[in-house]
């Protein structure tokens, strides 16, 4: 029962999870706020890009229709029934994820950080809060049935621990300039 409600809240959110890590590998290009300031600093930055935002979505998009692929098979290797994602979940889920990291480095040039600064606490939950957001929105009824409150609890608790430990790796091979 616990370890179906964890699982679950975990595997609902790997469309989620993996959009900034795309962004990391295939971003790039131009930036999304054309280099333009606001009160002296970027808008935004160099940091969030038309291409990193499109792979991301995409990638999330596509890691959901691969998971309902897998949904059968891990189930039952499991013992109980995993979500599976509408494709309208899919691509809020991933967008959602990407808008909130969007979201975040706006908040960090209103608060004079520098790219690639850290925001501890924003940093980890930023994407969650807007996978989670657009997809109550989206989907409201998918939402209520997949994500509980005890499985929200979950989510938010899991998240920023799988987060701090996956851009630590990208970190390390390289991939990523800063540990966070
Ligand atoms: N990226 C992108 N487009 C996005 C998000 C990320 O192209 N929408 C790419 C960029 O190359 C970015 C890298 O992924 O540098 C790491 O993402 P992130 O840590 O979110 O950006 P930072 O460069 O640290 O910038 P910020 O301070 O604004 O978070
Ligand atoms: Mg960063």
């Amino acid at each position: 029962m616990v370890g179906s409600l964890v699982v679950g809240a975990l595997w609902a959110m790997l469309p989620a999870y993996v959009p900034n890590n795309a962004a990391v590998v295939f971003g790039g290009g131009p930036p999304i706020d054309g280099g333009r300031t606001w009160g002296g600093e970027r808008v935004l930055g160099d940091g969030k890009t038309w291409r990193g935002t499109l792979a991301g979505t995409l990638a999330g998009a596509a890691v959901a229709l691969l998971l309902n692929l897998l949904a059968p098979t891990i189930g039952g290797l499991v013992g109980f029934a995993l979500p599976t994602f509408p494709l309208r979940v899919g691509v809020t889920l991933a967008f959602g994820a990407m808008l909130g990291d969007i979201v975040a480095s706006f908040l960090k040039r209103r608060t004079g950080r520098e790219r690639g600064a850290a925001f501890p606490g924003v940093d980890q939950l930023d994407f969650v809060v807007g996978a989670l957001g657009l997809t109550a929105l989206g989907s409201p009824a998918w939402f209520a049935a997949t994500f509980p409150p005890p499985a929200l609890v979950v989510v938010v608790v899991a998240t920023p621990l799988l987060h701090v430990a996956t851009n630590a790796i990208a970190y390390l091979l390289g991939l990523k300039d800063e540990p966070w």
